[in-house]
């Protein structure tokens, strides 16, 4: 059998994925920035939340995730400017409507991992001790991400 058919119909395909993302082009590229920004929190705090669920709690690992969201927990916020509502947003319009609910929103988040990194450097040796009071440590940075999804995030 021929194989050109089969690559005549993939074809198709692959140029609707690459439409899919449309790209930031505007100065200084504030959607794409904060975008960035977040997926870089996703790539801290999702192996933590991993660890906790999965029962893999490891000290060290941990630890350094825990200082790398730190680090990175200030970086989304500045690229929400006005007129930053454009396409590739994923921002919900209330988010520029709502500024006060969504700055609490913000300092929930940056409170609670403060509260994590601080609970990280208090943690016991024992590592079941240390995995039980991590989750309750973790809880509330993974349900303020939730939230601020909820409400401001399509
Ligand atoms: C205070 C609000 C808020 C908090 C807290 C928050 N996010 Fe978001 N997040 C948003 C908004 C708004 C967007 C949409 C950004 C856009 O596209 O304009 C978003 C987008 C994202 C995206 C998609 C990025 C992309 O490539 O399009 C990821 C992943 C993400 N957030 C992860 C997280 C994680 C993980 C946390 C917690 C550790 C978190 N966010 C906390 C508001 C928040």
């Amino acid at each position: 059998m021929s194989r050109k058919p089969l690559l005549f119909l993939l074809f198709p395909v692959f140029l609707l994925a690459a439409c899919g993302e449309v790209e930031d082009t505007r100065p200084g590229k504030p959607v794409a920035h904060r975008q960035a920004a977040f997926r870089a929190m996703l790539k801290s705090s999702e192996p933590m939340g991993i660890q906790l669920r999965e029962g893999t709690y490891q000290a060290e690992t941990f630890r350094q995730h825990a200082e790398k969201l730190a680090q990175l927990k200030d970086a989304p916020w500045d690229y929400f400017g006005a007129d930053t509502q454009y396409p590739p947003s994923k921002s919900d319009d209330r988010l520029w409507q709502e500024p006060e609910t969504f700055a609490a929103e913000r300092d929930a988040f940056i409170r609670a991992v403060e509260a994590l990194r601080l609970a990280v450097q208090d943690a016991p040796e024992e590592a079941e001790q240390a995995a039980e009071r991590l989750k309750a440590a973790y809880a509330p940075v993974e349900a303020s991400c939730r939230s601020c999804h909820r409400r401001y995030k399509r």
